[in-house]
């Protein structure tokens, strides 16, 4: 449910998304303060995305007037004959405008890109007093009080605040958080700080009126901030639509602005949850790739125990073995043992057994030597 349509008795945008930086979102506005007019050119200042040209466009077919569209970082064709792209940074692109009626400006969001805007387009030539109207966006927080930076080499580094890339905003942040919103969008590089002198989109339309008090702006809150520029003796048609729309403005705009804050704070909600759950998806991530490198480790781990199990059963079965052979041999030395002891025993017995005979048969033989002798003896006794 887009582009505005008024489903279940609920408006939806006029894009996709919960950013809402497309000016197409004003376009009832823009529609009720043209309606009955006849602009001869409008002017697209900041042209990404295309989704208020195509607007811009439908109205022009009207009366087939001139579309300029200027932006220096896309390249961009239309399906309108009476379109013409200035691919240049609108100080440069602006010189290229011959003539024109109705501007939008929506290129980068600083006080030195703006405000020079607004002083080359109080130059151009419109094709009666009724214009030049200018339609501004981002006059509403954040840009009202502080400059951003699409491209910040297009701003001389003397016309701009300090600043760095890669923080963002919140509503109940005075200064950059990491977590706001277009927290890391490098096509928003805020100021540091808000507030003082030519700092913001908001500071660059007041000093616009101050140097020019024939002009006058009406503010709208909501979606950013919508300005309407136009001049105090443009026809009195004009002058009442842009009065209805600012006591509409007087009556709703607390209301409108209340709704912003709670956009802007929802925005700034999903981006931190968004932060978190990239950063705990990334922990995850990395736990996940950390089991699988152990899941890993856990099978090479199981496969060496695998090998170690399998080699001490086979030592087991070895040492088994062995151990049989031990008891074998055990066995036989046992057995060689006692056949030894058993044959000691007989040779002993054997010996003394010798011993005995070799003992009687001495006796006897010495008794036989010594026969004669002793038997001498007894004679000459
Ligand atoms: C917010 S987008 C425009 C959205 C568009 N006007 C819409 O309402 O749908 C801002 C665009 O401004 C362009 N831009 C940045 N600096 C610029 C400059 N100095 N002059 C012209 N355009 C610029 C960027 O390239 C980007 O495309």
């Amino acid at each position: 449910m887009i582009d505005g349509q008024d489903n279940f008795g609920i408006n939806a945008p006029h894009q996709s998304g919960p950013f809402l930086h497309s000016m197409a979102n004003f376009s009832s506005i823009f529609e009720r303060v043209l309606a009955g007019l006849c602009p001869q050119a409008y002017c697209e200042i900041g042209v990404e995305g295309q989704i208020l040209s195509r607007k811009i466009i439908e109205m022009a077919r009207i009366h087939s007037s001139k579309v300029y569209g200027i932006d220096p970082t896309i390249d961009n064709k239309q399906d309108y004959e009476n379109y013409i792209f200035i691919q240049k940074p609108s100080h440069k692109g602006l010189s290229d405008v011959t003539l024109c009626d109705v501007y939008f400006v929506d290129g980068d969001h600083n006080y030195y890109t703006v405000k020079g805007e607004l002083d080359l387009i109080k130059k151009i030539p419109s094709s009666s007093s009724d214009f030049p109207l200018i339609f501004l966006h981002d006059v509403g927080w954040p840009q009202d009080r502080r400059d951003s930076y699409y491209l910040p080499s297009y701003v001389p580094e003397e016309s701009r605040q300090a600043s760095i890339s890669g923080l963002g905003v919140d509503p109940e942040i005075s200064g950059l958080t990491k977590f706001g919103l277009a927290s890391g969008d490098p096509n928003y590089v805020f100021a540091d700080a808000r507030g003082g002198v030519k700092n913001g989109v908001l500071t660059a339309v007041e000093d616009f009126i101050i140097e020019n008090p024939e002009w006058s702006y009406l503010n709208i809150p909501g979606i950013f901030g919508l300005c309407i520029l136009y001049k105090q003796d443009i026809c009195e048609d004009i002058l009442n639509r842009i009065s209805d729309l600012s006591s509409a403005v007087t009556w709703l705009g607390e209301i409108i602005s209340i709704l912003e804050y709670n956009r802007l704070k929802n925005l700034c909600e999903t981006y931190r949850t968004h932060h978190h759950f990239s950063l705990t998806t990334n922990s995850l991530n990395k736990q996940i790739l950390h089991g699988a490198e152990l899941e890993k480790k856990n099978v090479v781990a199981v496969k060496e125990k695998d090998r170690k199990d399998s080699l001490i059963k086979e030592l087991q079965l070895k040492q088994s073995l062995l151990n049989q052979e031990i008891a074998e041999a055990h066995r036989e030395s046992y057995n060689a043992r006692r056949i030894a002891v058993e044959a000691n025993n007989k040779a002993e017995k054997l010996l003394a057994d010798n011993l005995l005979i070799s003992s009687s048969w001495s006796y006897l033989i010495g008794k036989i030597i010594t026969f004669p002798a002793r038997q001498f003896k007894k004679i000459f006794n």
